[in-house]
């Protein structure tokens, strides 16, 4: 597997459920996230992309907005140096435009720093994938275009053409949606759903998610070794 998207649901209530307040449960993730990476490198992963906000979390709470806004600054302070040793290449994809300026100047100093990072880990802020389809349309038409596209062509105009699709997506906490992450990106993608809470996603988990995609058997809407027809 070269690529796997997560969706970290469920640390809000990890975070309820032992009586802490709603940004101890991000603070908790963010801790997950990077025993996830070790996780992956060791499998051999290449890609991480990891939905961190979304264009709708700016609806949340301004105390939980703000709280994960400095979150996300102090996780890029204090990771940048283990970043570069390690050679995670730091990515966003989003309207990163839409944060505030101060985050966005320090998202912009790591990823210089890491472009030479052989594992990318990607992470989605005030991402949303109709906003990525919408942006790539607009971006297209701002391009003076001569002809009409193809899919190839369109793909080149989302926010990470050179990233490869997903081969599997991983939702935590029980919720059974795609939640307007990746959706044109995910278009084959395999998709493992748990109960676990993200703050809980230990080695097992991933371990129990690997095997299951391993197990299965990826068509892309061909045809599978029997000679049926399948859609995808
Ligand atoms: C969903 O749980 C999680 C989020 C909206 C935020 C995810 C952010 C992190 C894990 C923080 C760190 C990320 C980085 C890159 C340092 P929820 O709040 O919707 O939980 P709930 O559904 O239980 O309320």
């Amino acid at each position: 597997m070269r690529h796997l998207a997560i969706i970290m649901d469920g640390n809000g209530r990890w975070a309820k459920a032992r009586g802490r307040i709603r940004l101890q449960g991000h603070r908790a993730g963010a801790d997950t996230l990077e025993r996830v990476m070790g996780y992956c490198r060791e499998a051999g992963i290449r890609y991480l992309t990891v939905y961190a906000f979304s264009t709708e979390n700016w609806k949340r709470p301004k105390a939980e907005v703000s709280g994960l806004m400095r979150l996300l600054s102090s996780f890029i302070r204090s990771k940048a140096r283990k970043l570069v040793k390690d050679g995670i290449r730091f990515r966003t994809i989003g309207r990163i435009g839409d944060l505030p300026g101060k985050l966005q100047g320090e998202i912009a100093q790591l990823e210089r720093k890491t472009a030479g990072g052989d594992f990318t880990l990607t992470v989605a802020l005030s991402y949303g994938g109709r906003a990525e389809i919408v942006d790539a349309a607009n971006r297209w038409l701002a391009s003076n275009p001569a002809a009409p596209l193809d899919e190839a062509a369109f793909s080149s105009f989302m926010y990470a053409p050179d990233i490869p699709d997903p081969d599997l997506v991983i939702r935590t906490s029980g919720e059974i949606r795609t939640s307007n992450f990746l959706l044109w990106e995910t278009a084959y993608s395999e998709w493992y759903f748990t109960d676990v809470f993200w703050p809980d996603f230990g080695r097992e988990e991933f371990d129990k998610a690997l095997a299951s995609y391993s197990k299965r058997e990826r068509r892309m809407g061909g045809v599978n070794e029997s000679g049926c027809e399948k859609n995808g």
